[in-house]
């Protein structure tokens, strides 16, 4: 068994942000998006991974992650020249495949319990394909799935206007080769890509076996600042209740204050994530914030949000539900209201 991780694509719904930050190496609980996907793939028995990047993110990517060894995974780099969708990924990645079965993971898709139970629904019954899906408030998000009686997957349809049932395909999929032979058997979708979710109903249609697996636990899709924010909050939370139970597979989030830290006449709120190196004067911090290492605030609150690495607060401020790229500075002169912020890196605000 191999895996592929889907990290090109453009992050466009995170812009500014990942004018700098590919999204996928944006902190949520103080760790990169990614290294939780990496963590739980190599929680699951995985070692072989290749990672699918764009040529204008990718280098930021290789440079983080290097050859994997920091997670036990042999990382090989697969360049997309251009986002052509998830079964185009799959075809570039053709070579480093090759006739292996393979777990397919979208390098933004974090999911309670991690790929592990996946892996092994696919080892019992060996279907062509595994799909996991999840019940949601708006599936016309997200690819949908219609199963019959028995619980079968009849149909997938991505993206629909009017969805026939409210599962979402979440982004961990499970094939053997029989895939590649699908994939080459569709056509662009009206959005202009070689779509999975094509290339799934195409499988049905040939006549192979494509099952499904319901995930109970959380997932999140971290396309929008909200979404991350969210798992910021749920990574922070689940941390903190009990971190083997509730984040399986997601060990590592880092909770709670760093040793080095100085805090004078502070006020902090858990759940938090403070990094090594911040200096907190005068402050409240939390709940649900993380803070990279070396950020600095003083006089100010902030809570719910990503202040990134050296980023400085200063003055009588209150930051809510904010991403703040690294080494940026906010500086609050007199009393204003609180403020929402969504800043690249280097950022420079002042404020009353
Ligand atoms: O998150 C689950 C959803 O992911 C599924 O429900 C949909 O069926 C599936 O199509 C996909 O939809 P999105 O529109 O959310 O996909 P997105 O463009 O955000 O790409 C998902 C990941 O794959 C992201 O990490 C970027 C990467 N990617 C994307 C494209 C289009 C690639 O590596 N190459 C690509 O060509």
């Amino acid at each position: 068994m191999k895996a592929i991780v889907l990290c090109a694509g453009k992050g466009t719904r995170l812009r500014p942000l990942t004018y700098s930050t590919p999204k996928h190496l944006i902190p949520v609980g103080n760790r990169e998006i990614l290294s939780y996907v990496l963590m739980q793939i190599a929680d699951a028995g995985i070692r072989d991974v290749g990672i699918i990047i764009s040529p204008d993110s990718g280098g930021r990517i290789r440079e983080c992650l290097g050859d994997g060894e920091q997670w036990g995974l042999s990382i090989s780099y697969i360049v997309q020249e251009v986002p052509g969708g998830l079964a185009h990924a799959v075809k570039v990645s053709r070579e480093f495949l090759g006739d292996s079965d393979f777990l397919m993971f979208l390098g933004d898709n974090l999911i309670e319990g991690g790929v592990a139970p996946l892996l092994a629904g696919f080892a019992a019954s060996r279907p062509h394909g595994l799909v996991l899906l999840r019940a949601v408030a708006d599936p016309r998000r997200f690819g949908v799935a219609e199963l019959d009686a028995q619980g079968r997957v009849v149909r997938l349809v991505e993206k629909p206007r009017e969805p026939k049932s409210n599962l979402a395909l979440v982004g961990a999929y499970v094939f053997t080769r029989d895939v590649h032979d699908a994939i080459d058997n569709i056509g662009p979708s009206w959005r202009g890509e070689l779509e999975i979710t094509d290339a799934i109903q195409k499988l049905l249609d040939m006549g192979k076996i494509v099952v499904s697996h319901e995930l109970k636990g959380w997932w999140l899709d971290t396309g929008t600042k909200d979404d991350i924010l969210e798992a910021n909050r749920v990574l922070l939370g689940s941390s903190a209740t009990d971190q083997r139970v509730a984040v399986a597979g997601l060990a590592a989030c880092q909770t709670g204050v760093a040793a080095d830290v100085s805090v004078e006449s502070c006020e902090i709120v858990d759940p938090v994530s403070i990094a090594r190196g911040c200096v907190l004067r005068d402050c409240c911090i939390g709940p649900n914030v993380s803070l990279g290492v070396g950020v600095t605030v003083e006089g100010a609150s902030v809570t719910n949000s990503i202040l990134m690495e050296g980023t400085q607060v200063t003055g009588p401020v209150v930051v809510e539900d904010s991403i703040v790229g690294s080494r940026s500075r906010i500086v609050a002169h007199g009393r204003s209201g609180p403020v929402k912020l969504f800043l690249d890196n280097d950022s420079s605000v002042e404020l009353g």
